[in-house]
């Protein structure tokens, strides 16, 4: 059984939860992308453990790649700019991209990227995201494989970390203002 660590308010998404949606999300692309030629891309670090998951649930001969960007630090939310640290292999060009992002908060991070990836010229580029906050800036973004809608709260667990820690959690759940007072 899952215990709720003592910095969180509760548990959003379970292990379950996110076993099952992810395995759903990989079916959705093994669909599409028959006959592709994929390249899945994931933003370090908290998207690695979604890409992870979801890369084990398509069927279909793809290949992985990471790009950083900068981090949050012990902010809970995007600068202005994104700096754009590293790709570790330039694989885009002409072929069929998916970057798998672990939440879409204010949507700086991926606007940003889908800006970098297109001036490399992929054939597509679509979203896979596991988590998506519901708030206006980034209403307009396109997201074509999302997990689920998230509540506009600070979420931990699962790949995604405040101060690089809590990443190893197996759910996501909502981080207590008192964990987050205590590290600011
Ligand atoms: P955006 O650029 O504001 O959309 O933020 C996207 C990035 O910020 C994500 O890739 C996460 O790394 C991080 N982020 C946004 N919201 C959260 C959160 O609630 N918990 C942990 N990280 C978050
Ligand atoms: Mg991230």
């Amino acid at each position: 059984m899952e215990e709720l660590h003592p910095d969180l308010e509760r548990v959003l998404f379970s292990e379950s939860d996110m076993r099952a949606r992810v395995r759903e999300m990989g079916a959705a692309i093994t669909r599409d992308y028959e006959g592709k030629d994929l390249v899945v891309i994931s933003i370090l670090r908290g998207a690695a453990i979604f890409m992870a998951d979801l890369i084990r649930q398509i069927d279909l001969p793809l290949e992985m790649d990471f790009m950083a960007v900068s981090s949050y630090g012990k902010r809970l939310k995007a600068r202005a700019s994104c700096v754009f640290r590293r790709t570790f292999r330039p694989t885009s060009w002409g072929r069929d991209v998916l970057i798998a992002e672990d939440v879409i908060d204010t949507g700086l991070t991926l606007r940003y990227l889908i800006k970098n990836l297109q001036s490399r010229k992929p054939a597509s580029l679509s979203i896979a995201a596991l988590l998506r906050k519901d708030i206006p800036e980034q209403a307009d973004l396109p997201c074509h494989y999302l997990g689920f809608a998230c509540p506009d709260e600070f979420v931990v667990g699962y790949g995604l970390d405040y101060a690089e820690k809590y990443r190893n959690l197996p759910y996501v759940g909502a981080l207590k203002r008192s964990a987050i007072a205590k590290k600011a």
